[in-house]
């Protein structure tokens, strides 16, 4: 049996993608069985949707955290997830919500964690002259991209470099880091 993850996206989704495609190969130890989005025009549902993946969309507007996070909890808990994966979700988890998936969260983060918590993490490799950036999956925990680093890949930066080619170089390897380390980690799970 494949472990069941649900995903959380706020927009465009490529790492909801990548998880996704990842998950089409047969040896492939998880199956995702909802993508669900506090921003019902997130891109990434769409995509989702064309390839037969149920997804869920609530708008956070007007809604106490706690009670948002109660929605996505039951519909996650209604597909059967046994595992979340927060792939661009920009919206701060409540305690909650992050005790009710305790060791069963992850979520990855543009930068070589510790360092660069919070947004910006590309310009802020830049302003400090760092010679490499890179991207982390980490286990979900209270504190803001905090909790146990599973894996890390580190991206050279290049002279020239802007936060924007910046990250889209780092994307491509948070796109095979995040499936890579999932996967292990449900596997080691199990
Ligand atoms: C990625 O860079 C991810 O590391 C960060 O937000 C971005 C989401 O991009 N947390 P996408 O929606 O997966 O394309």
């Amino acid at each position: 049996m494949k472990a069941k993850v649900g995903v959380l996206i706020s927009g465009r989704g490529s790492n909801m993608a990548a998880l996704l495609y990842a998950a089409k190969h047969p040896s492939c130890p998880y199956e995702i069985v909802l993508v669900a989005a506090n921003d019902p025009e997130a891109a990434g549902l769409t995509l989702a949707q064309a390839e037969g993946v149920p997804t869920f969309a609530q708008s956070h507007k007007g809604l106490k955290r706690a009670e948002f996070d109660r929605i996505i909890d039951a519909q996650l808990r209604r597909a059967g997830a046994e595992y979340v994966v927060l792939a661009g979700y920009m919206r701060l988890l409540s305690a909650e919500f992050v005790a009710g998936w305790e060791n069963r969260m992850l979520n990855i983060h543009p930068s070589l964690l510790p360092k660069y918590k919070g947004l910006d993490t590309h310009q802020k490799a830049l302003d400090a002259g760092d010679s490499h950036a890179g991207c982390s999956v980490h286990v979900v925990t209270s504190e803001l991209d905090d909790g146990p680093v599973l894996a890390q890949t580190e991206v050279a930066i290049l002279p020239g470099d802007s936060a924007d080619t910046l990250a889209a170089r780092i994307l491509i390897a948070e796109h095979q880091l995040y499936s890579r380390t999932l996967a292990d980690f449900v596997t080691r799970d199990r």
